[in-house]
Protein backbone atom coordinates (compact mmCIF):
# COMPACT_ATOMS: atom_id res chain seq x y z
CA UNK A 1 0.00 0.00 0.00
CA UNK A 2 1.15 3.92 0.09
CA UNK A 3 3.84 4.73 2.59
CA UNK A 4 2.28 6.86 5.17
CA UNK A 5 4.45 9.91 6.15
CA UNK A 6 6.29 9.85 9.44
CA UNK A 7 5.96 12.47 11.96
CA UNK A 8 8.04 12.28 14.96
CA UNK A 9 5.71 13.02 18.27
CA UNK A 10 7.47 13.80 21.81
CA UNK A 11 4.83 13.37 24.50
CA UNK A 12 5.88 14.70 27.42
CA UNK A 13 4.03 15.63 31.14
CA UNK A 14 4.69 14.69 34.50
CA UNK A 15 5.07 11.05 36.13
CA UNK A 16 2.20 9.35 36.44
CA UNK A 17 -0.53 11.48 34.18
CA UNK A 18 -1.06 8.61 31.75
CA UNK A 19 1.33 9.52 28.73
CA UNK A 20 2.34 5.61 28.46
CA UNK A 21 -0.98 4.34 29.13
CA UNK A 22 -2.57 6.94 26.22
CA UNK A 23 0.29 5.90 23.89
CA UNK A 24 -0.39 2.46 24.78
CA UNK A 25 -4.18 2.16 23.61
CA UNK A 26 -3.15 4.02 20.44
CA UNK A 27 -1.74 0.79 19.59
CA UNK A 28 -3.74 -1.72 17.35
CA UNK A 29 -5.40 -4.02 20.28
CA UNK A 30 -2.91 -7.02 19.63
CA UNK A 31 -0.14 -4.47 20.24
CA UNK A 32 -1.15 -3.28 23.50
CA UNK A 33 0.72 -4.18 26.52
CA UNK A 34 -1.24 -5.19 29.73
CA UNK A 35 1.01 -3.83 32.45
CA UNK A 36 2.48 -0.58 32.37
CA UNK A 37 4.52 0.69 34.56
CA UNK A 38 6.41 3.68 35.53
CA UNK A 39 9.02 4.88 32.40
CA UNK A 40 12.80 4.71 33.27
CA UNK A 41 14.31 7.42 30.78
CA UNK A 42 11.80 7.45 27.76
CA UNK A 43 10.57 4.60 25.00
CA UNK A 44 10.53 4.91 21.27
CA UNK A 45 6.65 3.77 20.51
CA UNK A 46 4.86 3.66 16.86
CA UNK A 47 1.31 3.95 16.38
CA UNK A 48 -0.76 4.88 13.20
CA UNK A 49 -3.33 6.46 12.01
CA UNK A 50 -5.28 6.78 8.66
CA UNK A 51 -2.67 8.60 6.40
CA UNK A 52 0.38 9.31 9.05
CA UNK A 53 2.57 7.42 10.91
CA UNK A 54 3.98 8.48 14.08
CA UNK A 55 6.87 7.66 16.79
CA UNK A 56 6.34 8.72 19.50
CA UNK A 57 9.15 9.42 22.31
CA UNK A 58 7.72 8.37 25.67
CA UNK A 59 8.95 10.43 27.94
CA UNK A 60 9.33 9.62 31.52
CA UNK A 61 8.08 12.48 33.48
CA UNK A 62 9.91 11.46 36.83
CA UNK A 63 11.93 14.67 37.98
CA UNK A 64 15.53 13.28 37.65
CA UNK A 65 14.83 12.12 34.08
CA UNK A 66 12.79 15.51 32.84
CA UNK A 67 15.83 17.12 31.91
CA UNK A 68 16.05 14.27 29.24
CA UNK A 69 13.28 15.86 27.46
CA UNK A 70 15.12 18.89 25.53
CA UNK A 71 17.10 16.45 23.99
CA UNK A 72 14.64 15.57 22.03
CA UNK A 73 12.73 18.79 21.45
CA UNK A 74 14.45 19.73 17.73
CA UNK A 75 13.57 15.93 16.20
CA UNK A 76 9.79 16.79 17.78
CA UNK A 77 7.36 17.84 14.90
CA UNK A 78 4.55 17.36 16.96
CA UNK A 79 3.69 17.39 21.04
CA UNK A 80 1.71 15.73 23.44
CA UNK A 81 1.72 16.86 26.95
CA UNK A 82 -0.54 14.97 29.17
CA UNK A 83 -2.40 16.07 32.38
CA UNK A 84 -3.66 14.18 35.03
CA UNK A 85 -6.40 16.35 35.85
CA UNK A 86 -7.19 14.92 39.31
CA UNK A 87 -3.91 16.21 40.07
CA UNK A 88 -4.42 19.60 41.67
CA UNK A 89 -1.52 19.91 43.83
CA UNK A 90 1.07 19.47 40.94
CA UNK A 91 -1.23 21.73 38.62
CA UNK A 92 1.08 24.37 38.88
CA UNK A 93 4.30 22.08 38.48
CA UNK A 94 2.61 20.73 35.29
CA UNK A 95 2.58 24.65 34.44
CA UNK A 96 6.41 25.38 35.06
CA UNK A 97 7.17 21.85 32.99
CA UNK A 98 5.14 23.73 30.06
CA UNK A 99 6.28 27.16 30.39
CA UNK A 100 9.82 25.56 30.37
CA UNK A 101 9.05 23.87 27.41
CA UNK A 102 7.12 26.84 25.25
CA UNK A 103 10.24 29.30 26.36
CA UNK A 104 13.13 26.46 24.93
CA UNK A 105 14.85 28.02 22.14
CA UNK A 106 14.26 25.10 20.16
CA UNK A 107 10.49 25.06 20.53
CA UNK A 108 9.73 28.94 21.13
CA UNK A 109 9.90 30.18 17.76
CA UNK A 110 8.28 27.30 16.07
CA UNK A 111 4.60 26.63 14.97
CA UNK A 112 4.75 22.62 16.82
CA UNK A 113 0.99 22.02 17.37
CA UNK A 114 0.41 20.75 20.72
CA UNK A 115 -2.22 18.55 21.45
CA UNK A 116 -2.90 18.39 25.74
CA UNK A 117 -4.55 15.37 27.51
CA UNK A 118 -7.02 16.55 30.13
CA UNK A 119 -6.53 13.00 31.34
CA UNK A 120 -8.25 10.35 34.20
CA UNK A 121 -11.37 12.34 33.55
CA UNK A 122 -13.04 9.32 35.02
CA UNK A 123 -11.95 10.11 38.73
CA UNK A 124 -14.20 12.20 40.71
CA UNK A 125 -11.36 14.79 41.90
CA UNK A 126 -10.64 15.83 38.25
CA UNK A 127 -11.48 19.14 37.28
CA UNK A 128 -12.61 19.99 33.56
CA UNK A 129 -10.75 20.57 30.45
CA UNK A 130 -11.68 24.00 30.60
CA UNK A 131 -10.29 24.16 34.21
CA UNK A 132 -7.25 22.72 33.29
CA UNK A 133 -6.53 25.07 30.18
CA UNK A 134 -7.14 28.09 32.84
CA UNK A 135 -5.22 26.44 35.22
CA UNK A 136 -2.56 26.17 32.33
CA UNK A 137 -3.04 29.32 31.06
CA UNK A 138 -3.35 27.81 27.54
CA UNK A 139 -5.23 31.02 26.76
CA UNK A 140 -1.40 32.62 26.24
CA UNK A 141 -0.13 30.59 23.82
CA UNK A 142 -0.64 32.46 20.37
CA UNK A 143 1.88 30.89 18.10
CA UNK A 144 1.20 27.50 17.94
CA UNK A 145 -1.65 25.84 17.42
CA UNK A 146 -3.11 23.65 20.70
CA UNK A 147 -6.13 21.70 21.30
CA UNK A 148 -6.96 20.42 24.62
CA UNK A 149 -8.96 17.25 24.75
CA UNK A 150 -10.80 15.92 27.86
CA UNK A 151 -9.66 11.74 28.08
CA UNK A 152 -10.14 8.54 30.36
CA UNK A 153 -6.87 6.04 28.97
CA UNK A 154 -8.24 3.74 31.42
CA UNK A 155 -11.34 3.21 28.09
CA UNK A 156 -9.46 5.04 25.67
CA UNK A 157 -12.11 7.71 25.58
CA UNK A 158 -11.05 10.92 24.08
CA UNK A 159 -8.41 9.66 22.20
CA UNK A 160 -9.09 9.35 19.18
CA UNK A 161 -10.67 12.78 18.81
CA UNK A 162 -7.03 14.28 19.88
CA UNK A 163 -5.17 12.25 17.11
CA UNK A 164 -7.98 13.00 14.63
CA UNK A 165 -6.80 17.39 15.84
CA UNK A 166 -2.93 16.12 15.47
CA UNK A 167 -3.73 14.36 11.77
CA UNK A 168 -5.25 17.42 10.86
CA UNK A 169 -2.64 20.04 11.91
CA UNK A 170 0.47 17.78 10.14
CA UNK A 171 -1.05 17.69 6.80
P1 LIG B 1 5.82 8.13 33.84
O1 LIG B 1 6.23 7.10 32.84
O2 LIG B 1 6.33 7.83 35.22
O3 LIG B 1 6.17 9.52 33.42
O4 LIG B 1 4.19 8.08 33.98
P2 LIG B 1 3.12 8.10 32.79
O5 LIG B 1 2.69 9.50 32.54
O6 LIG B 1 3.59 7.32 31.62
O7 LIG B 1 1.86 7.38 33.48
P3 LIG B 1 1.36 5.88 33.23
O8 LIG B 1 0.79 5.74 31.86
O9 LIG B 1 2.41 4.94 33.65
O10 LIG B 1 0.10 5.84 34.22
C1 LIG B 1 0.25 6.08 35.62
C2 LIG B 1 -0.93 5.47 36.36
O11 LIG B 1 -2.13 6.17 36.04
C3 LIG B 1 -1.19 4.01 36.00
O12 LIG B 1 -1.57 3.32 37.18
C4 LIG B 1 -2.35 4.07 35.03
O13 LIG B 1 -3.17 2.93 35.04
C5 LIG B 1 -3.13 5.27 35.58
N1 LIG B 1 -3.93 5.97 34.57
C6 LIG B 1 -3.55 6.38 33.34
N2 LIG B 1 -4.55 7.00 32.70
C7 LIG B 1 -5.62 6.97 33.54
C8 LIG B 1 -6.96 7.46 33.45
O14 LIG B 1 -7.41 8.07 32.46
N3 LIG B 1 -7.76 7.24 34.54
C9 LIG B 1 -7.31 6.60 35.65
N4 LIG B 1 -8.18 6.45 36.67
N5 LIG B 1 -6.06 6.14 35.78
C10 LIG B 1 -5.22 6.32 34.73
MG1 LIG C 1 5.38 6.41 31.14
Amino acid sequence: GLKKKEVHVLCLGLDNSGKTTIINKLKPSNAQTQDIVPTIGFSIEKFKTSSLSFTVFDMSGQGRYRNLWEHYYKEGQAIIFVIDSSDKLRMVVAKEELDTLLNHPDIKHRRIPILFFANKMDLRDAVSSVKVSQLLSLENIKDKPWQICASDALKGEGLQEGVDWLQDQIQ
